[in-house]
């Protein structure tokens, strides 16, 4: 696979996926890392908060015998604050790294950035556009926990017009067979059109659904979402639209027993804590893929460059 800059899901072929998987099973089964990536420089560069993204970035990047400069708050503390466009900044950061990780508020940011940028560009998230990584790393999940992803039944659940990890998500299923997607969402929050056309042309299943009870039981996957307040315009639309799918110990007592519960994080108050004890809660494993993926997304992109 040639691999540069790495902006939306739709870029990644079938047989792309199977090649980075396969990369980070074999990250896994070494005892240690190799330092591949001595001397490179990985930039993040972030104008939205992270923990699990920026960190993990990071984390890969040193595993892999590289360095690491960051301005984890760039909308305040890089020059942006002083006017700067992301243009210039990308312009700039090309001079001092070998790659650059950026999330940005804005939809469409990690694109306008590639446009402009010598090296390669990682879309860490842009506003409620796409989140590439993460949905490689949830996709890498679901193969590991159930062992495949041909035939596949998934509820998507919560913010899906703001959530852009859902929407990238959808995006790598629509590149396999058989799949059933049901999207729960209150109306105010319900999937954009154009994912839905996409999964239309590729005659994908999906169903759009208020209750979580009635497809819980006919699911392997149940993908909850946080109700991201940062999106909403109105606090009495955040505060009407937050609590209403809610995974605890009833919902999971209808989840089939070799269903998981996957979620992106952060949470706040959408799977209580009663459930993390449950063996099907796969969110904290899912957290910890994001290290193996996004080190071999970098050993891929800067590897023999
Ligand atoms: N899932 C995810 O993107 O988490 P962070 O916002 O903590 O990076």
């Amino acid at each position: 696979m040639k691999l540069y800059h790495i902006i939306e899901s739709q870029q990644f072929n079938k047989k792309d996926l199977d090649e980075l998987f396969a990369k980070a099973d074999d990250i896994e089964k070494r005892s240690h890392s190799e330092s591949t990536l001595k001397n490179k420089i990985l930039i993040t560069l972030f104008y939205e908060p992270s923990t699990r993204t920026r960190l993990s970035f990071e984390s890969a990047m040193i595993k892999l015998g590289g360095s690491v400069i960051s301005t984890e708050n760039a909308a305040n503390f890089s020059s942006a604050a002083k006017g700067e466009t992301l243009e210039d900044t990308i312009r700039v950061l090309n001079g001092y790294g070998d790659v650059i990780v950026i999330r940005h508020f804005e939809s469409g940011a990690a694109k306008q950035a590639s446009l402009v940028s010598k090296i390669p560009i990682i879309n860490a998230g842009d506003g409620t556009g796409q989140h590439p990584t993460q949905s490689l790393l949830d996709l890498y999940t679901i193969k590991k926990e159930l062992g495949g992803i041909d035939g596949l039944s998934i509820a998507m659940v919560g913010d899906l017009a703001n959530g852009r990890t859902v929407r990238s998500l959808a995006y790598l299923l629509g590149k396999y067979r058989d799949i059933k997607i049901y999207f729960v969402a209150p109306k105010n929050v319900k999937m954009k059109e154009d994912i839905k056309e996409y999964l239309k042309k590729q005659r994908v299943f999906f169903e759009e659904k208020e209750n979580l009870e009635e497809v819980a039981s006919q699911v392997q996957v149940i993908y909850q979402t946080r109700i991201q307040r940062e999106r909403f315009l109105s606090i009495e639309e955040y505060e009407n639209t937050k609590g209403i799918y809610v995974i605890n110990k009833e919902i999971m007592s209808i989840l089939p027993k070799d269903a998981i519960v996957m979620h992106p994080l952060p949470r706040v108050d959408e799977i209580k804590y009663e459930v993390d004890s449950d063996p099907r809660a796969a969110y904290f494993r899912q957290a910890h893929n994001g290290l193996t993926i996004r080190m071999a997304l970098l050993s891929l992109v800067l590897e023999n460059r």
